[in-house]
């Protein structure tokens, strides 16, 4: 064990406490400082080291092995020399400063890796949150698609059929018209079937194409709405990140959103173009727009988080949102994320 005493309990001598004592081949017998409110005092006393005020009493101190100056004062550096203890290592001045500042960058080292991870897991967090999110929302539209497509038209084929019971014998040809009827009726039951499963893929939200995903979510959404809504895609999608992909959709999903509670807009195209380094998604309505600095201003308009959360989401992937409206003019959603290489390159 060897056993040190620091002489300074400024920035140099902070550093070498928190350092020194987390190490188990260290005990810290004694921190001084003329100013009893010095930084690392206060760290030596929270941590029960002894303090004191008067650096002469740690160079008598029995059982120490090495002193430290970092206070880059005369006296002390005197004092130090004239130190007639052979068995105690001295060390300070220039080597001493060099030492502390050797600590302090590992520390902020530390420090940064610390921040990045804690980043990563807000991140993971929210991704995780997106992923469970996007997939009961699935559940819902599926649920939707069965509930108010194949559903409604089983029934209609019910009533055909009790028709044609009816008219079996009372109207052979009305049944055999009604029958025909049935028949078309099944075949679109058929096809809205095949369209619930042909839906059921992008489920798998961890390999979620972009372009279906997109093409059928306008679709439905032009249906909806009556908003004639176009979709472009310019670029390969294959080596998106998942991650990507899902803020991607969100975002523009929310702008369609925006484009159909606010915009009074009879069109909208959907534009993304996915480059080597860099991603670029436009959503241009042609609505009444709308006067941003003035929104920006309104507590209670800025506080809801739609806009709001299109940035977050797009500062998450490490881009940004430009909002490009005015009122009379339409508004123009674009969304700007920088692709790594790593993420271009990675195959699958
Ligand atoms: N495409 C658009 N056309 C016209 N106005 C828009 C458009 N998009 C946004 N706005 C205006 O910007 C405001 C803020 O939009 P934001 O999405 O942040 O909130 P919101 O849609 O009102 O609420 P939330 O998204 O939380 O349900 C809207 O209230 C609306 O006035
Ligand atoms: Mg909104």
């Amino acid at each position: 064990m060897i056993r040190v005493a620091i002489i300074g309990a400024g920035r140099g001598g902070t550093s070498l406490i928190h350092i020194l004592h987390n190490d188990p081949l260290v005990t810290i017998v004694g921190v001084a400082d003329i100013d009893p409110h010095a930084p690392g005092m206060l760290l030596a006393s929270q941590l029960k080291i002894p303090i004191t005020t008067d650096y002469r009493r740690l160079l008598r101190l029995s059982k120490v092995a090495t002193i430290i100056d970092v206070t880059g004062n005369e006296e002390v550096a005197r004092a130090l020399l004239a130190l007639d203890r052979p068995e105690v290592a001295v060390v300070g001045g220039p080597g001493a400063k060099f030492m502390w500042q050797l600590i302090e960058e590992r520390i902020r080292s530390k420090e940064e890796i610390e921040r990045h991870l804690r980043e990563y897991q807000s991140l993971y967090r929210l991704y995780m949150r997106e992923v469970r999110h996007a997939i009961s929302e699935e559940r819902t539209r599926i649920a939707l698609d069965i509930h108010d497509g194949l559903v409604q038209t089983l029934a209609g084929l019910s009533y055909k059929l009790d028709l044609c019971q009816e008219f079996l014998t009372l109207d052979p040809v009305r049944c055999a018209r009604t029958l025909k009827e049935t028949q078309d009726v099944l075949k679109s039951a058929i096809e809205e079937a095949r369209q619930v499963v042909f839906n059921l893929k992008p489920l798998h939200f961890d390999r979620l194409d972009l372009h279906p995903a997109l093409k059928h979510y306008a679709k439905t959404y032009a249906k909806q709405y009556r908003i004639a809504t176009t979709v472009s895609l310019a670029g390969s999608e294959k080596n998106l990140y998942p991650k990507t992909k899902i803020f991607l959709f969100r975002i523009i999903q929310e702008a369609l959103s925006n484009v159909q509670k606010h915009a009074g807009a009879s069109r909208v195209h959907v534009g993304v173009d996915i480059e080597k380094t860099s991603l670029t998604a436009t959503i241009r309505d042609n609505g009444q727009g709308f006067d941003l600095p003035e929104i920006s201003k309104d507590p209670e308009k800025w506080a809801s988080l739609g806009l709001k959360g299109m940035s977050e989401r797009a500062r998450l992937l490490g881009g940004r949102v430009r909002i490009d409206t005015a009122p009379g003019k339409g508004t123009t959603i674009a969304v700007d994320i920088p692709l790594k290489n790593k993420e271009y390159e990675r195959l699958g």
